[in-house]
């Protein structure tokens, strides 16, 4: 894993169009998943196209801490787990440090308590600044008592039970993060625990589960939203899983091509999955030429191969309501807006404040640093492009955040001037190899040579690149 404390400055330049065949590396969320369920099984499962990212493998070494055998086999993303079983893991020796994933901390979160031992997660300064009050609540609620800082905030002591409660809980805020953690814990508890969203969040846990032999009942919930019921105490046994390819790390390579008019490129083994899709529905409407080929399923979710021609993109009205379904993709999606013509109007982006960064503030201040208008509400960003490449030029602070990074280093390949981001190193943390891949494609991204200094979070300074 990459040391954090040396920040490596990166920086992309304007280039006239993307063009190659690349495939997507694998889903984060459905990686972290298929470890946690493989390792509340019995027997050996196989793991294929497993995201070998730092978030993952930070959940990986947690699994191992609780007693599971997680073994790489070599050839790239094939990975061997054998489980201990539903309530069959034992006390970690030391605290869990999971870096700055905020997936493995919430849903090991359900694991840990429904467990009758203390464990003790921690992470970096990122993660340690994240709202864990919403997954501390329910699981408190099933018996399991918590230590931790102000709103539940990590370093977080789990008083773990192996006589937790089952219950029917309404998630204030639409996350599959905390109903994948209740539905886990609900898996070492009697009867049946239920999760009600106000709106349907990414469903990888839900159909996981079913893969392993767990009895998981979905159906709309009275009044809109979804409602998923586990069945406790199941058997789960060892599957074979393939991960499909990320939709949220081909995001990237897609909006690239989209914006830089002449590019031909096909991202390979894409997950379609509809409640994370969004985005290519977004793009699709503010004019982007992306056509699904090849469409399939693999490891029991839909993927197709996307092939996108750039062209020109107008300015939309995002509806508030799909933002579940592309709610890691906003900053991107900015960059797109950036390039677009007209004004684009994203709303309902409050959650946006309780990502790796307060995303809405790092997406406005990188704006900012490069010349883009645009106004920031408290749940609301407007940008407004007028067709023509944007200014360029900033260094944008990257706060932590993999996907702030990213995102600016795609919008340096469609500005007059280049653009720099202060820290490149969380990029590992989702999309290793990333720089490589854009670059294959015709990208020009590459370190940044001298001194780096970094944009506060509430400033809009621009620093030059
Ligand atoms: C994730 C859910 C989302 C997303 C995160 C991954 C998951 O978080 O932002 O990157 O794998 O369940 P929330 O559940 O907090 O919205």
């Amino acid at each position: 894993m990459s040391n954090r404390s040396s920040a490596t400055g990166l920086v992309a330049r304007s280039v006239p169009r993307l063009e190659g065949r690349v495939r997507a590396p694998g889903d984060k969320s459905v990686s972290h998943r298929a470890l946690m369920i493989g390792a509340l099984a019995l027997g050996e499962t196989t793991v294929r196209g497993l995201l070998e990212g730092e978030d993952v493998l930070r959940t990986a070494a947690a699994l191992r801490a609780l007693g599971a055998e997680l073994h790489h086999d070599g050839e790239r993303g094939l990975w061997r787990i054998r489980g201990f079983g539903v309530g069959g893991g034992r006390e970690p020796a030391d605290v869990l440090d999971l870096g700055n994933s905020g997936t493995s901390t919430r849903l090991l979160a359900g694991i840990l308590a429904s467990h009758p031992f203390t464990s003790i997660m921690t992470g970096d300064a990122s993660l340690r600044g994240r709202p864990m009050k919403r997954v501390t609540d329910p699981l408190g609620r099933m018996g399991a008592r918590f230590a931790g800082r102000e709103g539940g905030r990590l370093p977080l002591a789990i008083i773990g039970t192996d006589e937790m409660l089952p219950i029917e809980y309404r998630l204030p805020v639409a996350s599959a993060q905390v109903k994948s953690a209740i539905l886990l814990a609900g898996l070492n508890t009697p009867g049946e625990t239920t999760v009600i969203e106000p709106e349907a969040t990414r469903d990888h846990t839900e159909r996981l589960l079913r893969h392993f032999g767990a009895e998981v009942h979905v159906a709309p919930a009275e009044g809109g939203g979804k409602r998923s019921t586990v069945v406790g105490w199941p058997e789960l046994k060892a599957r074979d899983i393939v991960v499909p390819g990320d939709p949220s790390s081909a995001a990237f390579a897609v909006v690239a091509a989209a914006i830089r008019p002449g590019s031909d490129v096909t991202i390979e083994n894409v997950g379609i999955n509809p409640l994370r899709a969004g985005l290519y529905r977004t793009l699709s409407e503010m004019g982007a030429d992306i056509m699904f080929e090849n469409r399939r399923e693999v490891g029991g979710e839909p993927v197709a191969d996307l092939h996108v021609r750039g062209g020109c993109l107008r300015g939309i009205e995002v509806p508030a309501e799909r933002a579940p379904t592309m709610i890691d993709e906003y900053p991107i999606l900015a960059i797109a807006a950036a390039c677009a013509e007209g004004t684009t109007h994203m709303t309902g982006l409050a959650e946006l404040r309780s990502k790796e960064s307060d995303r809405l503030a790092s997406v406005a201040a990188g704006l900012q640093a490069n010349g883009v208008r645009h106004e920031m509400g408290a749940d609301s960003l407007a940008v407004h492009g007028t067709g023509a490449a944007p200014a360029g030029g900033g260094l944008v602070a990257t706060h932590l955040d993999h996907r702030i990074a990213m995102s600016f280093l795609v919008l340096g390949l469609a500005t007059r001037e280049p653009v720099a981001v202060d820290d490149g190193s969380p990029i590992d943390t989702s999309f290793p190899g990333f720089a490589a891949l854009m670059n294959q494609l015709g990208a020009r991204i590459g370190p940044l040579a001298g001194t780096v200094t970094a944009v506060p979070q509430s400033g809009s300074a621009a620093g030059a690149a």
